[in-house]
């Protein structure tokens, strides 16, 4: 597949070409880095002139061969974290710094310091068991909790800096002329730091005359050195010589980097004591547990459109998260290395046990050390600022991460329903006809979706008037069945200036621009394209309120949005993407913010959303690209996968991956994007689907249709089956995500977030919790007759959610499977709220009855909760409109509680059903206690061989305190 042909791509051109594509060897930081890292130059603290600010201890770092000032800043912050931050101490111009990801500015604490042995400095937060201790020369940074190193920083020397210089061009021709070079440095610096005044005065005096003059004159200064330096660097013949080391100038295939910035990369090594498992730098198509990195194999985090992408493999794809997880029994810890340039990461793992030749000749004697994971970040540029979170928990570290990046929205409740999605539905038609095959099939779903093809020729925010000539019309259609649309935006725009959008931000000057100052144009979609500048927070403004109803014809209340190519793709870029030399807001080169272009997006849109209800109700956003933090706007998925097994396997680790950094609510296209899925593998992708966070089936062009019942009526009845369970169990879902939003739990959980403690959990990636209550252990094998579940804890029991059959934890049980088994397991000790009765969509099940699924734990007790609210709106939040149940049972008592007396939200739902999973002893009788003390007798089943009791027909308000007691 040829670079330029993403039109082209047909689906016989399934496999990735990796040459369009970069590998390590072809990335000049990577090779710069590697090759100085050889030689080996160290950096020394100068711990001596170190000072104590309000928010910060600064010190300066000084490299041995370059002598250039580095600073670095530590700051304590609240919930034990510390941030190491460092930069050149007077950069030629200011480096980029990530701004918008870190929520509000975080609360630092007070550091105390005093100094350790010699050349040493401790800085200790209040309670004393954390403390970095840094050691002056060489420079190390250890963190020290409860007497023990837990990390030690650039202990390996890995520090790496490439400070800004002026073109080797430019000097030389100041020494012909006699000028004096350092003068000019000097003058350059001055010129960056006036400007930084001026910002700052800005800030205090807005509007005071003369600072426009001033900064006007700046930019002209600064126009010229950025053209200047652009001449020089095009034809210095010394440093094309260099080109193998990329300083200057880039090149990949037909492609040429022009860097006017010259290097500015920066790196830095972190070992991980007594650590084996890490997890977290999405996004891959790999195990959960990241793999020890080979040469030239390093994760690479730099966003890009890889149409089947392969697996197993560590090249960037659509997201980036630069954060990883390191666990071990009894410590969590977290490295958010915040930087959105190019990164990448290598791992590097020294099991705990090492073999050495004894004496007595070549036999291998085992020798018992503490294991190390070292990790080596390295970043093209921008700085170093990076976050060390300290657990102990992993979920102190999830609340630890979540008070810096912020915790997942709180999604509308149709959307944890199923999502129907092709590309493309071809007219209004076809939705009314899919819309009724569902419900001619008794298949409940939620939301309808249009890709690309339902526009006037990919100009978003219209309609093809053909094919879809009354927008309104069909969304009532779906109104009336308490459903939804959701439509796509890209963010390129085709250049066409009668399109409106484009006029407006032609005129505005809302587009990226190139390197000559021109708008940047790329081909996507729509042809020639140029790209919304989101980085500008004028161009989120205004794009947000492209989506009001009256500027978003055709559009309703209904409608939600999809954010798709934004990594952004641009097809015959380099790597398909956009050149890194193009300009966004504040002058920045595209190299410096790259992976945070497609967050600003969906940040855009879900405010549009949110704006055009006038603050009411909350937006359903969906992104392919996507960075830390992403979370607080919706939804991700894991973009275009093919219909195969490998990848219906690989969905599973991706989506934990996601779901311990940050971004819970995520899932992977059902039956594969690519390609024709047999039936086996869509009814297994079904089942697995309706177990994972976000679930929509989706299919490519040119594939066979393949809605649910396409497939001759036993596979519609599975499928059927498959959603039905997905609705049967959303309120659990919903109470997920509630905790997801109110204290960063993630909803579907990796084994070892429940078992931190067990190291067999660790590396399990084909099964996993959703929430604490259900393990699940979707079939990702053809004609699979067994599974083997992994049951954990030796001290819990487990039902089958299905038969009731139960094991005892820390087995591994070999369950048999036919076509309709959804391998799901209840943990004893938990209650999971369920609905009865199934609507065609989440809409018609608001008063629909309650079941509480209790599964008692080796003691006969349990515990679970319920969280709902109006499921749309923000008065969950405002009013506090919201009712939070607490479940209990213990000693034979079922209790209703209230979980958060400051919810007020009555419902008339009820509990109609009870169903008790290992209770030992046959009860002679079962009464309801209502808080006004009226007591009522309950017929009940039991069943002794399964030891099962059954309530039917209750009538327990939802929202009301009760008890059942059962005797
Ligand atoms: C690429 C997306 O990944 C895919 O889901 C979508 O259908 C196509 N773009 C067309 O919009």
């Amino acid at each position: 597949m040829e670079a330029a042909g993403k039109e082209e791509i047909s689906v016989e051109d399934e496999a990735v070409d990796k040459n369009i594509f970069k590998d390590c060897s072809k990335i000049a930081f990577y090779r710069r880095q590697k090759q100085q890292l050889s030689t080996k130059s160290t950096y020394q603290a100068l711990l001596d002139s170190a000072t104590k600010g309000k928010d910060s201890t600064k010190f300066q770092i000084l490299n041995e061969a370059t002598k250039v000032p580095l600073l670095a800043e530590v700051y304590g912050i609240e919930g034990n974290i510390f941030r190491l931050k460092i930069n050149e101490e007077t950069p030629l111009k200011p480096r980029y710094e990530v701004p918008d990801v870190v929520t509000s500015k975080p609360r630092t604490v007070r550091l105390i310091s005093s100094s350790g042995d010699a050349g040493s400095l401790v800085l200790a937060d209040g309670k004393g068991d954390l403390k970095c201790h840094i050691t002056a020369n060489p420079f190390k940074v250890d963190l020290v909790s409860e007497e023990e190193v837990v990390m030690s920083i650039n202990s390996l020397g890995h520090l790496y800096f490439e400070h800004l210089q002026v073109p080797l061009k430019k000097r030389r021709r100041m020494d012909e002329h006699g000028e004096n070079f350092n003068k000019e440095i000097e003058n350059t610096k001055r010129t960056h730091q006036l400007k930084d005044k001026i910002t700052e005065m800005r800030n205090t005096l807005e509007g005071i005359s003369g600072l426009d003059d001033a900064e006007e004159q700046i930019s002209n200064l600064e126009d010229r050195a950025t053209k200047e330096n652009k001449e020089d660097t095009s034809v210095d013949a010394s440093q094309e010589n260099q080109e193998d080391l990329g300083l200057w100038e880039e090149k990949f295939g037909k492609f040429v980097d022009v860097k006017v910035n010259g290097p500015a990369s920066i790196g830095l090594d972190f070992s991980l004591h007594g650590f084996e498992h890490l997890y977290g730098i999405p996004q891959h198509a790999e195990s959960h547990q990241l793999k020890n990195t080979g040469d030239g194999d390093a994760y690479r985090l730099y966003n890009l459109d890889v149409y089947g992408y392969k697996i197993h493999d560590k090249m960037g794809i659509y997201g980036s998260v630069p954060y990883l997880l390191a666990h071990k029994p009894g410590r969590t810890l977290g490295i958010f290395w915040l930087n959105a340039s190019e990164t990448l990461v290598e791992i590097n793992t020294e099991p705990a046990v090492k073999y050495t030749l004894t004496q007595m000749g070549p036999v291998a004697a085992k020798q018992k050390v503490r294991s190390q994971t070292d990790v080596h970040w390295m970043s093209e540029s921008g700085i170093i600022d990076v976050f060390l979170l300290t657990g102990p928990t992993p979920s102190d570290v999830f609340k630890q991460y979540s008070y810096l990046t912020g915790t997942q929205a709180m999604p509308p409740l149709f959307s944890l329903g199923y999502h129907q999605c092709r590309w493309n539905y071809e007219d209004e038609q076809d939705v009314k006809a899919v819309d009724a095959g569902f419900d001619e099939h008794d298949i409940p779903y939620d939301v309808m979706w249009l890709d690309i093809e339902h526009t006037e020729g990919k100009r978003y925010f219209t309609w093809d008037k053909k094919r879809f000539p009354n927008p309104k019309r069909m969304q009532e259609l779906l109104r009336n069945k308490k459903r939804k649309l959701v439509v796509i935006s890209d963010p390129h725009i085709k250049i066409d200036p009668d399109y409106s959008v484009y006029a407006e931000a032609k005129e505005q000057g809302f587009f990226v621009r190139n390197h000559e100052g021109g708008d940047f144009e790329g081909v996507c979609w729509p042809g020639l394209s140029s790209y919304l500048d989101f980085t500008n927070p004028k161009v989120r403004e205004w794009y947000s309120s492209l989506f009001t109803f009256s500027a978003y014809q055709g559009s309703t209340d209904i409608l939600y949005i999809w954010n798709d190519m934004n990594e952004p793709s641009v097809f015959r870029g380099p790597e398909l993407t956009m050149q890194k030399n193009a300009i966004h807001h504040g002058n920045w080169e595209h190299r410096e913010l790259h992976n945070i272009y497609g967050f600003y997006q969906q940040m855009a849109t879900a405010e549009g959303l949110i704006q055009r209800s006038k603050g009411k109700e909350r937006p359903f956003v969906l992104t392919r690209s996507f960075f830390a933090g992403s979370q607080k706007y919706g939804a991700v998925w894991t973009g275009d996968n093919t219909a195969e097994w490998s990848y219906l396997k690989i969905s599973i680790p991706m989506l934990l991956t996601l779901s311990v950094t940050g971004i819970p609510f995520c899932g992977a296209d059902v039956g594969g994007f690519i390609g024709n899925p047999e039936a086996e593998l869509l009814v297994r992708w079904y089942q697995a689907g309706a177990y994972q966070p976000f679930f929509r089936g989706h299919a490519t062009m040119n594939t066979k249709r393949r809605e649910p019942w396409l497939f001759g009526e036993e596979h519609t009845r599975l499928i059927r089956e498959a959603i039905r369970q997905r609705y049967t169990l959303l309120p659990y879902w919903y109470s997920l995500f509630y905790r997801a939003h109110v204290a960063a739990e993630p909803v579907m959980r990796p084994l070892w977030i429940e078992f931190p403690e067990e190291l067999n959990t660790f590396g399990v990636e084909d099964e996993y919790m959703l929430g604490s209550a259900l393990l699940v252990h979707p079939v990702t094998e053809p004609k699979a007759t067994t599974v083997s579940v992994f049951l954990p804890g030796s001290n819990e029991v487990w039902y089958d959610s299905k038969t009731g059959t139960h094991w005892e934890g820390a087995c591994t049980v070999k369950i048999p499977v036919t076509l309709d088994t959804i391998p799901v397991f209840q943990r004893g000790g938990s209650i999971v709220p369920i609905k009865t009765t199934i609507g065609k969509s989440t809409g018609y099940m608001t008063d629909s009855p309650y079941g509480l699924r209790v599964a008692l734990s080796t003691k006969g007790s349990a515990m679970g909760e319920l969280y709902l609210d109006d499921g749309h709106s923000f008065q969950y939040l405002h009013q506090k409109q919201f009712l939070h149940r607490k479940f209990s049972f213990l000693s034979g008592v079922l209790t209703n509680s209230c979980a958060d007396k400051r919810g007020h939200h009555p419902s008339k739902c009820v509990v109609e059903r009870v169903f008790v999973l290992g209770l030992k002893k046959q009860p002679s009788s079962v009464t309801t206690h209502s808080s006004d003390g009226k007591e009522e007798p309950v017929v009940f089943t039991y069943c002794t061989t399964m030891a099962t009791l059954s309530l039917e027909k209750l009538s327990l308000n939802i929202s009301a305190d009760w008890e059942v007691h059962i005797k």
